[in-house]
Order: structure tokens, then sequence, then C-alpha cells
């Protein structure tokens, strides 16, 4: 999805600011990008493609104090120089970068084009600095000629620009985050927080119609009539080196073997294994009736573990995808509670989905990796699963976090269940995880099965949200189709499209009925002569019917996904790397998908 960046600051400092927050932002999926600097006169430089041709493109004439960047993904119009932001009026003055949808987008290109503006590009972003420029050639001051084109807009909005006359870059948000940075010297501006991480951790998160303006370090922050408003400075967590790639050839696998660590701070402070109890603020005094979870990706997946999980410790609940939700919202009760599952808290259709329970006046909880994110503070309670900053496309160690803090709401809104056990599995987990990235074949059974026609992934009760990621993380990274199924449902259709060509991972843990039916369905597959990759911790006897077997240490069965998913996760990064895919920003994908 699109990126934003700004920076108010020093004149030799900003462009190259502006460079290196774009490449923080790279992360978030994005066709071409470009920037803006004033400096008494405008200067702007963009490129369809990578940044690196921005980099080159951009000569020693680019530079002023004050300057905003962009990426984009193209929504409105394909991906090209003239399409990419930042978008200027006629002139020239007025330039202006914009993440999000204006709705009403076509009515303003009509209304401003019989009024003889000019348009450039395909956007429904360039309607804004032409709403500026003819507010400016009524005498406005550039602030309230932005503010001004601000209420002619409709739809969602994260917007920044800057003016060829002026020091300051004003920004705005309307459903579609934004976050000021504030440095000793310099001020900064940013749609997602790691975009300026290398200059500062001291934030400022924007609220919807608020608005910033950053001038020469300093910024303020009003509301739509111009009052001031005191906003407290927060300190993110996260720091620079957790954004970087420290040595591992991909963000994806880097992060993959920061599982430990990730779940240990997940679990800090949150458990008490005498006694089994878990004490997290956010879940205090929780006693829902049911509990709804909504969900994208491979949030959907953890979703579908939680609600499973939750229904085992006898609170009725169930997992929907957001954008369905959004629409088809599920009949709720006084107390129901609507969980969101979100790495980024940003998802446009899993806040939809919160909204719409907002809406419908139950209580809503946002168990999300960014505090201060838009499903963090419009949620009524929040849990944080700590995971740190997760740059890859494909969420590995966020989903992992995501079935621990899962884990933990069950036990604290348990009617019934065995609490003490999951939390004891629990503290052996990130040892557990840490062992199978020492030892895992992984590699091997990617380098196997690299050219294979498709792959299944099949998995009962908690290992079927396994599969479906086993899947989706495969696909997303490596191109190649993958499916998930329940273990059971593959001889009511899928099965007509195994074959030799086609290897089934089958995920069993624990000798238990689940498992002994499982492998009944590898048996399956076996007589259809597929090759079985077997996820086990050799408790049951799927791994005599397997080709290979990738084992797991023995757990807990609410804990075992994550084992099992790590493996999994392996094989898809194996795989797709050696494809010579492009792994942390497979195509036409985003990390943060801001749009319905
Ligand atoms: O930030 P979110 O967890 O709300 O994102 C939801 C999905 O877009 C996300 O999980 C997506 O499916 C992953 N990139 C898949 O790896």
């Amino acid at each position: 999805m699109c990126g934003i960046i700004g920076c108010s600051g020093r004149s030799d400092e900003t462009l190259d600011v502006l460079l290196s927050g774009l490449e923080g932002l790279e992360y978030r999926g994005y066709d071409s990008a470009g920037v803006a600097l004033s400096n008494g006169t405008l200067s702007v430089c963009k490129r369809e493609g990578e940044i690196h041709r921005l980099q080159q493109a951009v000569d020693g004439d680019l530079g002023g104090p004050v300057g905003i960047g962009h990426t984009r993904w193209s929504t409105h119009g394909p991906p090209s120089d003239a399409n990419a932001h930042p978008h200027t009026d006629c002139s020239g003055g007025v330039a202006v970068v914009h993440n999000g949808i204006v709705e009403n987008y076509a009515d303003l290109r009509a209304e401003l084009t019989d009024r003889g503006h000019e348009f450039d590009s395909d956007t429904d972003t360039e309607v804004v600095p032409h709403l500026v420029e003819e507010e400016l050639a009524d005498g406005a001051t550039f602030e309230e000629a932005f503010r001004a084109a601000v209420t002619r807009l409709e739809g969602s909005y994260a917007l920044a620009a800057v003016a060829e006359d002026s020091a300051a870059i004003l920004a705005t948000r309307h459903d579609s985050p934004l976050v000021v940075g504030v440095g000793d010297d310099a001020a900064y501006l940013a749609s997602d927080v790691p975009a300026f991480l290398d200059y500062t951790d001291r934030v400022v998160y924007l609220e919807d119609d608020e608005f910033a303006r950053l001038e020469t370090g300093s910024w303020t922050v009003t509301d739509a009539d111009g009052g001031l408003i005191d906003k407290s400075v927060s300190r993110v967590e996260w720091d620079a080196e957790e954004t970087a790639k420290s040595g591992y050839d991909h963000y994806m696998l880097k992060e993959i073997h920061e599982q430990p660590r990730a779940l240990r701070k997940c679990l800090r402070g949150r458990v008490d294994e005498r006694t089994g109890s878990v004490a997290v603020e956010a879940l205090e005094g929780l006693n829902p009736g049911s509990v709804q979870f909504v969900a994208c990706g491979t949030s959907y997946h953890a979703a579908l573990f939680g609600a499973q999980t939750l229904r085992e410790a006898g609170v009725p609940a169930q997992a929907f995808l957001a954008s369905e939700y959004a629409t088809s919202p599920a009949p709720v009760t006084d107390d129901t509670l609507v969980v969101g599952i979100t790495q980024s808290g940003e998802t446009a259709d899993t806040l939809s989905a919160l909204r719409e329970a907002q809406h419908r006046g139950v209580e809503t909880l946002a168990m999300t990796n960014v505090v201060g994110s838009t499903a963090a503070r419009e949620c009524d309670r929040t849990l944080t699963i700590r995971a740190g900053p997760e740059i890859g496309v494909a969420a590995t160690k966020t989903f992992s976090s995501q079935v621990v803090a899962c884990n933990l709401l069950s036990a604290a809104v348990a009617e019934r269940g065995d609490a003490r056990e999951v939390v004891e599995a629990l503290r052996d987990l990130p040892g557990q995880v840490q062992k199978i990235l020492d030892s895992s074949r992984a590699e091997r059974v990617a380098e196997e099965y690299v050219d294979s026609e498709a792959y299944f992934f099949v998995g009962r009760g908690h290992h079927h949200p396994v599969a479906l990621e086993g899947a989706l993380k495969l696909k997303e990274i490596s191109y190649e189709h993958a499916e998930g199924f329940p273990a059971g449902e593959l001889k009511h259709g899928p099965l007509a499209l195994v074959t030799a060509e086609t290897p089934v991972f089958a995920v069993a843990t624990g000798s238990g009925e689940k498992a002994t039916k499982t492998v009944g369905n590898v048996k399956e597959v076996e007589a259809r002569d597929a090759p079985v990759v077997a996820v086990t911790d050799g408790a049951s006897d799927v791994g005599r019917y397997a080709d290979v077997v990738l084992e797991i240490p023995e757990t807990h069965a609410r804990v075992a996904p994550v084992l099992a998913n790590v493996q999994l996760q392996l094989v898809a990064y194996y795989i797709a790397k050696k494809l010579g895919r492009s792994i942390d920003k497979p195509r036409n994908l985003a990390k943060s998908v801001t749009v319905e």
C-alpha cells in the first residue's frame, strides 16, 4: 500500500531523510515513488518502479528544508511516472502526496476541468493540489487553502502538502494513518513509524480530522477549526536495528528466526506458570457471553485458531473474514465481544468490521502488533502481541504471536479448561521454536519438491488454520498454486486434484482421534501416488506413510500449531528462494492493506 514520509529539518539533510524514509516504507508494497522539496521554489522528482530508479533520477538541484515523499501502490491508473506522487497543481507551486481513496474525485475533477484546470495523471489524488491552487488564487494562505481543499474531499485519506512559498508541511488524515516524528532539530511525518525510526523514536499519533503543521523542526497539531490540540508524545519500543536485515538474505528469514524472542516478549509478565493464571491488563474484567473474531489473511487464520480455542474453553466463538463481516455482520448480543486481529492495526477491512461492531454497541478488542495503530486507538481494549516490527510482506512471527495471544485470551476468559498446562507449554515454546530453526530439514524438502505442479496442505482441528496458513505463505511468496484444507474435506472434492506431481503436507500431532483420522486421509493421498510430507511430533504413525517427515517437539495441542507452522514457513521461504522470487515484496501484494 502507499506510504508517506515528510521531513522539516536542515536543507542539507531533508532529501536524504526522504529517500531513506521511502526505503523504510518499501515493505508496504509499491510500484512507483517520488519526492517534492520546497526551497522557496518547489522541485518534484518521481519515477515508476523501484526506489533506486528515483534515487538515480534525483539531481543536485533538488533540495530544501521541507519535503514530502511517497511510495505508490496503484489504485487509480497504472504504475507510471505521471501517476506517481507527489501531484502538483497547474502552476507547479503546490505538491501533494496521498494515501487512501478520494471517492468523489470524478466529480471534483470534472468541476475543476470546467474551470480550466489541466490534469497530468489518472489519479484521484491530483484533484487535491488543484483545489488548493484555487483557494490560493482567492487569496487564502497555504494553510487556509489546504484546510478548505480538505473539506471538499470524501473518502479516506492521509495527506501531506508542501508549497513553493511556504516553509511548512501541512498534513491531515481521515481513516488512514499518519504519525508525526519528533526530533531534536527536525520534525518528521509518516504513514508508518519505520519510515523515520532511524531519526527518532518519539511520536505523536494523529487522530482523524486533525491537522499537523511541521515547520523548521517544530510541529503543531490543530483540530478542524484550527484550535490547538495538546498532543502527547509517546516513545515507540521498536528500534532501528529491528527494522534492519541484520545479515539475513531476506526480512522474512530474519523474522522467522526472531520468533523465539518475539514469543518471549509476548508472554513476558503476562502468565503465572505456577498457577496457570493469565494476568493481562487489557483483558481484566472481561467476561464475554460470546466472541466474534474479525480478521483478514494470516490474521484470519489466527482468528480461526482463537475461535476454536475459545469454544473449547466453553465460550461460544466464531471467526469471520473481516471483508465479509463488514457488509454481512453476524447477530450480536449485549455481552458479545468482537476481537479484531490485525498485525498492522490498519487493515481497512478489519477496521470496517470493528466499526460495524462498535456501531452496534458491542465491546471491541484489538489484537495488534502496532501500538498507536488505528485499531488500537479505536477499540475499547487492546491486546498487543509484541512481535516487533515485521517488514516482510509475508506475516510470520506475527502469526505465531497472534496464536499465543489467542491462548492468553482464551485462558483469561475460559469457563473451563486446562490453562495451567497451556501456560506450561507456552513457557517452553520459544526454546522449541529455536530447536526447529536449528535443525529443520525444510530446505531439503524445498529442493526435492520445488518443481511440483501444485501443493496441498491438510490438518484437522487446531491444525486446520496451520494448513491454510502454510498454503497462503507458499502461494504469496512463490507464486505457485497452493491450497489448504481441513484434512477430512479432501475426499469431498480436492482429492480430484491430487496426483504424483502434487505434494501433500499433512500436519498431525498427538495420538488422539484427530491425528488418527488425519493418518487415514494421508493414506488416501498416498494411494493416489502423491508425495506426502508429514509435519509431526511423532506421536501418531503419520510418519510411516510419509515420504519425508518434518519433526516438531511434543507439546500441548493448543501450542503445537505454532511449531508446525514454523516448519511450513521455512518450506515456503526456501521454495520461493529457489524460484528466485521477490520474497519480501511479492508481486501485487502490500504489507498493510488500507483499502477495502
Ligand atoms: O495487518 P493485518 O494482520 O490486518 O493484515 C491482514 C492481511 O493482509 C495479512 O495477514 C496478509 O494476509 C499477510 N501478508 C499474509 O502473509
